[in-house]
């Protein structure tokens, strides 16, 4: 069989009353970016805590490459990185002088932990800053700096939790794209998060957890395919015809759109044949159209079905406020036009 990179079967912690983790099984693959997807208080934290051998397991069990967390923890060690690990990072020295002490701290010699550093300060595009003081880092920055040190060591398999979180959405971006070089690089990533965004953008599967168990896992399309159905949104380049619109809306599909806002229709579909249908009956009535997209759920929505609560209602940063009336355009499907009406971090509004 297979090594799998991560494994828990039946995992259990409790703190007196609490069973924060109740019975988890994971199986994850080498090389990909799993996800941990789950409201404040899930248990992801505890389950990495777990996995990184910070903590013992309740009951159950749990291993990294096949290297038991708990009789093979030196073993786990050596194979793993975990950010807040190096947390502490040093504001008075430069980053690269961060990463060659944080180097040397694991056992290189100074010239290997310098060659690695010069390596790691271009994957993390921290070459210009490299000979500033971490103190004037921002921080998107100094995330990358961590992730660039969780990297030392060459791990197999890198534990992040919530890497993003409190990070603006053009900095939350830069560190997905380092997120992924991670595991195009061949390693394997734990990453826990409350956004939905970003367990869509980076994660090659998912368990969404609630109250310490995996209450669903897929691949994200999988996980919006089991709540069913898609979406087609359509924006008319006139408002004016909006009408007009909904009339050939509920011709082609069968019944009248939702209207998603004075701009916007949506309509439940069965399947790709209808958004083709529709197109050509918009392009014959010569109605242009300024978004026009057939899409799956969001996975906010998806979580919602699961758990009828919205993932991160306890996160506090503006940027992560999501409409509820079914505006998120992170779902893939096929745009016939971009939706430029939304630029990046638009989501604040509504
Ligand atoms: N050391 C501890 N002592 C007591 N209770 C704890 C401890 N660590 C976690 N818990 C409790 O266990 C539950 C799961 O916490 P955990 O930190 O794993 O959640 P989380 O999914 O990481 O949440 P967040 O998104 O807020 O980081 C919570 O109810 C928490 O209060
Ligand atoms: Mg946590």
């Amino acid at each position: 069989m297979r090594t799998l990179a991560i494994e828990t079967v039946g995992l259990v912690r409790h703190f007196d009353q609490t069973r924060a983790v109740d019975g988890v099984d994971l199986a994850v693959e080498p090389g990909i970016v799993y996800g941990l997807l789950g409201p404040n208080g899930a248990g992801k934290t505890t389950i990495v805590r777990i996995l990184a051998t910070l903590l013992r397991p309740s009951a159950g069990r749990a291993a990294v490459l096949d290297h038991d967390v708990v009789s093979e923890a030196a073993e786990v060690r050596r194979r793993i990185s975990l950010t807040g690990q190096f947390a502490s990072l040093d504001e008075d020295l430069t980053g690269a002088e961060n990463l060659v002490m944080f180097g040397q701290l694991l056992g290189m010699r100074k010239g290997d932990a310098r060659a690695r550093t010069r390596e790691l300060l271009a994957d993390f595009e921290l070459v210009e800053a490299a000979e500033q003081r971490v103190g004037t880092y921002s921080g998107g920055m100094r995330r990358r700096l961590d992730l660039a040190a969780s990297l030392l060591g060459r791990p197999s398999v890198v534990f992040l939790d919530e890497p993003t979180t409190g990070l603006d959405p053009g900095k939350r971006e830069e560190v997905w794209r380092m997120i992924r070089s991670i595991s195009q690089a061949g390693g394997t990533v734990l990453l826990t998060t409350q956004y939905m965004e970003e367990a869509d953008a980076l994660a090659d599967e998912i368990s969404v957890i609630d109250q310490g168990r995996v209450i669903a896992h897929g691949t994200p399309p999988e996980l919006k395919r089991a709540v069913g159905g898609q979406t087609i949104v359509v924006r008319p380049q006139d408002p004016g015809r909006i009408t007009e619109a909904a009339t050939i809306i509920e011709q082609v599909v069968g019944h009248a759109p939702a209207a998603a806002s004075h701009e916007v229709l949506t309509a439940p579909v069965a399947g790709d044949g209808e958004f083709g249908a529709l197109v050509r009956q918009l392009e014959l009535a010569g109605i242009e159209s300024a978004e026009l997209s057939l899409r799956l759920p969001s996975l906010d929505e998806v979580f919602f079905t699961l758990t009828g609560h919205h993932a991160n209602n306890g996160a506090h940063t503006d940027d992560e406020t999501r409409t509820d009336d079914g505006s998120p355009t992170d779902g893939p499907g096929h745009s016939a036009q971009a939706d430029t009406s939304r630029p990046p971090g638009a989501e604040t509004a509504a």
